[in-house]
């Protein structure tokens, strides 16, 4: 498996495929092009081109099997300190169990070090205990309990 930064605008096609086959898997009910529809797409490559965000696939010979979505944000008491983000992250189920999730995970954990930014995050919807299970599999911890409602 090799991983790169996509080539955009020429691959969005690929990551909008992907992104449409999680949201299947997760959420049948969901359309996606309402959830992550041309405004999603156009924040993501504005924040590749500002170079707050990142957007990788994993590949294996020229099929792209995977892909990773990556923010930084600088906090927002202390300009100095900065945290990285993995927004998205999805392998397709046939590749899946192969190291490729976590390989993608290790090129943007190298990527934020490199940057001096010395935590990660990741979050998981709660239904979504395999993930859950990956990400502390990779030394993840649960830090915080992310609360809704509908107001
Ligand atoms: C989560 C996901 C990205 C993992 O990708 P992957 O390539 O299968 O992961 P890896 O092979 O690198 O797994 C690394 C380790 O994580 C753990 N892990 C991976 N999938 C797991 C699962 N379904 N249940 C429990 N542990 C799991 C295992 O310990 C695994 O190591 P092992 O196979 O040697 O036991 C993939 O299952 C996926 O795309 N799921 C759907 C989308 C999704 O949930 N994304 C994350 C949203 S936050």
């Amino acid at each position: 498996v090799s991983i790169a930064e996509a080539r955009l605008p020429e691959e969005l096609p690929v990551l909008r495929r992907m992104m449409e086959d999680y949201l299947a898997e997760f959420d049948p009910g969901e359309d996606a092009a309402t959830l992550w529809d041309d405004e999603y797409y156009r924040a993501c490559e504005a924040g590749v081109l500002a170079g707050t965000h990142s957007i990788a696939f994993a590949r294996e010979g020229a099929e792209a099997i995977g892909f990773l979505i990556t923010r930084v944000e600088t906090m927002w008491y202390r300009q100095s300190s900065q945290i990285g983000h993995v927004e998205e992250l999805y392998v397709k189920p046939k590749f899946r169990r192969r190291g490729t999730g976590r390989a993608l995970v290790a090129w943007a954990s190298e990527r934020f070090r490199r940057r001096g930014i010395q935590t990660a995050t990741a979050s998981v919807l709660r239904e979504n205990q395999a993930a859950l299970g990956f990400w502390q599999q990779l030394g993840f911890e649960i830090k915080v309990h992310y609360l809704f409602k509908p107001i």
